[in-house]
């Protein structure tokens, strides 16, 4: 019988062995991913290579049907996954199956200053793009604060370079652990909206190095991001979808990316540069010039036909798009064809506990007087809840970061499922701001008409806080245009839809008023010395209510610090004071009196490398909030920090040590922040900049040792002249913060 087993074993291996043996590379999984790369593209004609470098629809890119290469299929966005649009269309497709769960805003998540908040973040929204059979997922972005105003401040991580980097690489490897790509934007430089298809921006490489680039840098070379996408913006007056110094020198030769470039849509404007020195894939392009989005215009993107005639003119070899191809392919290896990929999931109770979990995190606590939070249920309180972003849906809206989310629970709905039959919790509108609710065919479903004035509603508010125990506003900006929302910048500081007045006039009818500012970017506060208790709520996303009343009742402690800096005025913001935001004057003048968009306007970035609290330590600006800040319900005491030894050596480290306490009744997080300042140096450097943070959890009476270990690299500046970084021997200090104003210590040592 063995006998019998073995030979009809054999016979099988020696039936199946000519299959297995014919099996081309690149169909083996089993191969090394550049081996089945090599082997398709050799077996790729100039039109197939041509296929898969640009759009088919809206969303996708063509595979080699022939081979059995799949399309590639992309998706918006950096909170959660874009419902299915129409094949060449920006409106939604319809579908029932597509709703998703919105994550927090990344603000929020930079708030959380955990970046293993990052890596839930990452492997969530990446399982989210997986079940939705999504290959490249159009996120995060990690554009620097650079002004207040900027429109998709919302989707990126604040105003510190070190910050957004150590929080964009989790959530890049989050993503990328699920076989989707994440495609890191907006390479570099896009620092508002205000004409973003045509401002150059011109600063000095000691900003660009130092501010602009590191999060994009610790993406590629740490996070091992898959793809970038070039920002529409220009950078030395060429577009970043074709620009030599950024494309070229910095991504390819400097960081040795080997991921793909994905075109921002419509972001593509020429066939000869994009060829030579561009982007490997071209999206979105309305190459009829009638109009975006006109239906099937993909034969003449400029990476398509147009490109396939200069090659068989002769113009270009193939030596380019084999470059292109390549990486395509590598891409599709890396994600549609990954062996054993994960499964992905959907609305997920665990997907809902990490947005609930992240935008908790996130919360920052700004001020809190007489201890008015955590609102107290042991006394049935009566809540008045007063505000239009109490009830406004905010995950609706915004640009292309707008999303069907599966539920979204709104702030009053939150605070009442929570106060339940412990309190009341009643609702005034107090004010009218975007009755909108719809973007590209998804809409919110809520009427917020209004009939009533202004003045009216402010009076029924006054009145109806006098008669409550708490008064929780909850208000700020919204996701419609000039607001937070991609197109357009915000047009002032302050808030709008008279929330000023209506908030002193709380704030003289309750002692006990909470003031919730949603918002990605800062807002000026004049009432903030008559406001007791301040919350900065970012958007929360689906779990945005349960979020927030987690934290306004002290079930968690807040534990967020603010990502930006909160400016008093534009005049104390670098951009607005010493740089040019939104353009150069005389352009911007030229260009009103031609009466059309100019091709290119400067944006000088005269600030250099002062931005955000660089600058306010610059100018001695005291800010309404400083970076770093955020307050807890408990207090924390901090040791003085010492040494490991006085002298670092250049290819050493130094430990920099302290003990912190909890000092408090309650349990709580703080984020311990190292700043670090160069005291003598060859150029000008900011009077510190963070370089390490760790948040801790303590209980009351608990401490905990934190350890940073410097290196040079966190000594280091830019010098442009010689273009390499450098750590100058001399004195340094280390800043132990709870804030970047709130030094708690520091000690001094040398680097020889
Ligand atoms: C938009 C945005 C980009 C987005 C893309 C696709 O214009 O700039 O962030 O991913 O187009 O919607």
């Amino acid at each position: 019988m063995k006998r019998k087993t073995l030979i009809l074993g054999l016979l099988s291996i020696l039936c199946a062995w000519p299959a297995a043996a014919q099996r081309p590379v690149y169909q083996d999984p089993s191969q090394p991913i550049e081996k089945r790369v090599d082997d398709a593209l050799s077996r790729m004609t100039t039109a197939e290579k041509i296929g898969i470098i640009h759009a088919q629809s809206k969303f996708s890119s063509a595979g080699v049907p022939r081979l059995g290469l799949p399309e590639l299929w992309m998706t918006d966005g950096p909170h959660g996954i874009r419902p299915e649009v129409l094949w060449d269309e920006w409106d939604q497709a319809g579908w029932s199956n597509d709703s998703c769960t919105a994550f927090p805003a990344l603000t929020c998540l930079a708030a959380t200053w955990n970046p293993e908040m990052s890596a839930l973040y990452g492997r969530s929204i990446g399982e989210e793009a997986l079940y939705r059979g999504k290959d490249v997922l159009l996120g995060p972005g990690v554009n620097i604060y650079r002004t207040p105003l900027n429109g998709r401040n919302f989707e990126y991580m604040g105003e510190d370079p070190y910050l957004a980097s150590r929080m964009v690489v989790p959530y890049v490897k989050g993503v990328q652990q699920n076989g989707v790509a994440a495609c890191v934007k907006h390479f570099a430089l896009n620092n508002q909206e205000a004409f973003r298809h045509q401002y150059n921006a011109r600063l000095d490489d000691r900003a660009l190095y130092e501010i602009y680039l590191p999060a994009f840098r610790a993406a590629v070379v740490e996070g091992e991001a898959w793809s970038i996408m070039p920002a529409y913006n220009l950078y030395g007056r060429e577009h970043l979808a074709e620009s030599k110094r950024l494309l070229g020198d910095v991504l390819r030769d400097e960081w040795k990316f080997d991921g793909v470039t994905i075109s921002d849509w419509g972001a593509v404007h020429s066939t000869r540069r994009t060829v030579t020195q561009g982007v490997d894939m071209e999206f979105g392009t309305a190459t009829d010039g009638l109009s975006a989005g006109t239906k099937n215009a993909y034969d003449s993107y400029y990476l398509a036909q147009p490109y396939l005639k200069l090659i068989n003119e002769g113009v270009f070899g193939t030596k380019e798009l084999d470059e292109k191809a390549r990486r395509v392919l590598r891409l599709m290896f890396r994600t549609a064809l990954k062996p054993d990929k994960p499964m992905g999931s959907m609305n997920s109770p665990e997907h809902s506990k990490a947005a609930h979990d992240i935008a908790v995190q996130g919360i920052v606590l700004l001020k809190n007087d007489r201890a008015v939070l955590p609102i107290d249920l042991g006394k049935r309180p009566t809540i008045l809840v007063v505000g239009e972003n109490a009830i406004k849906m905010m995950t609706v809206g915004g640009g292309s970061s707008s999303l069907k989310a599966r539920y979204e629970i709104s702030p009053l709905d939150g605070l009442k499922a929570r106060v339940g039959t412990r309190g009341t919790v009643n609702y005034v509108r107090g004010y009218v701001g975007d009755v909108g609710g719809s973007y590209n065919g998804v809409s919110s479903g809520q009427d917020l008409n209004e009939s009533r004035t202004p003045e009216q509603l402010r009076t029924e508010a006054v009145e109806a806080a006098a008669k409550a125990d708490y008064v929780v506003f909850v208000g700020g900006l919204n996701k419609s245009d000039h607001q937070d929302c991609e197109g357009a910048d915000r047009l002032a500081l302050g808030l709008p839809y008279g929330q000023d007045e209506l908030i002193a006039a709380l704030a003289k009818a309750n002692p006990n008023l909470v003031v919730v500012n949603i918002s990605g970017n800062a807002v000026a506060m004049p009432w903030v010395k008559e406001v007791p208790a301040i919350v900065q709520g970012w958007y929360l996303g689906s779990e945005t209510g349960h979020a927030l009343a987690t934290v306004l009742t002290g079930d968690v402690d807040p534990s967020g610090r603010l990502p930006f800096t909160f400016p008093v005025s534009l005049n104390d913001v670098g951009a607005h004071r010493l740089g040019e935001y939104p353009g150069n004057a005389a352009q911007l003048e030229a260009m009103k009196q031609a009466g059309h968009q100019a091709d290119t306007i400067d944006v000088r970035y005269n600030e250099g490398i002062f931005v955000g609290y660089r600058f306010a330590d610059k100018e001695r600006v005291a800010p309404l909030f400083p970076f770093g800040h955020g307050l807890t319900y408990t207090t924390f005491g901090y040791s003085k920090p010492t040494v490991d030894k006085a002298v670092m050596t250049a290819d050493g480290t130094l430990d920099v040590s302290l003990t912190v306490t909890n000092t408090g009744k309650r349990a709580g997080e703080e984020v311990v922040q190292l700043y670090i300042s160069d005291k003598k140096s060859s150029l000008p450097r900011p009077v510190k900049e963070l370089k390490g943070f760790r948040k801790v959890r303590l209980a009351p009476g608990e401490s905990k040792e934190v350890r940073f270990t410097v290196d040079r690299e966190a000594l280091s500046y830019f010098d442009d002249r010689a273009h390499q970084w450098v750590a100058e021997p001399g004195e340094f200090e280390a800043l132990i913060g709870a804030s970047a104003t709130d030094i708690r210590g520091k000690v001094k040592f040398s680097l020889r």
